[in-house]
């Protein structure tokens, strides 16, 4: 059954679904993600949760990620533009399979507003 609302057992699950498919993604972003996260399951498990804290303050206002995202990825060594693209492409695909469709359209388009932020600092702010 898909998940008819947004709870941190649905962003959990999203977040073993997606990095799932990012950690074997031969298209460039498994490369990016295993060399700074690592290739351990302890790490992944670390980011997972990590990234889970910050979903659940997006989506339920709630948790306690104290991050700065966007200096995170301002420090990634250069990588393609294009690889928003494939990040989205599998953030949807994730979504799909864990919430039904209206719930993953909300949590996309959020993802879409955050992908463009950090596209638009990483290519075209100087
Ligand atoms: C091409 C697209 C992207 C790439 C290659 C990428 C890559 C990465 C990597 C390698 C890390 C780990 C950084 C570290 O541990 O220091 C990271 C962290 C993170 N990413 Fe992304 N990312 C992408 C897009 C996104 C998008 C669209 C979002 C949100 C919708 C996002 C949210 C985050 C968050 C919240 C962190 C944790 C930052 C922190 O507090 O340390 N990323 N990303």
């Amino acid at each position: 059954m898909k998940y008819n609302e947004i709870n941190m057992e649905g962003i959990n699950k999203l977040m073993n679904v997606f990095y799932e498919k990012i950690r074997v993604d031969k298209g460039e972003l498994g490369e990016i993600f295993n060399s700074k996260v690592g290739t351990d399951n302890d790490s992944w498990d670390k980011h997972k949760a990590k990234i889970a804290s910050f979903w659940q303050g997006m989506l339920l206002g709630e948790g306690d990620y104290a991050g700065q995202p966007m200096k995170a990825h301002l420090e990634l060594p250069p990588f393609k533009r294009e690889l928003f693209g494939s990040w989205l492409s599998l953030f949807e695909e994730s979504l799909n399979i864990i919430f039904e469709s209206h719930i993953a359209e909300q949590i996309l388009s959020r993802a879409r507003a955050i992908a463009q932020r950090f596209e638009y600092m990483i290519f075209e702010a100087h």
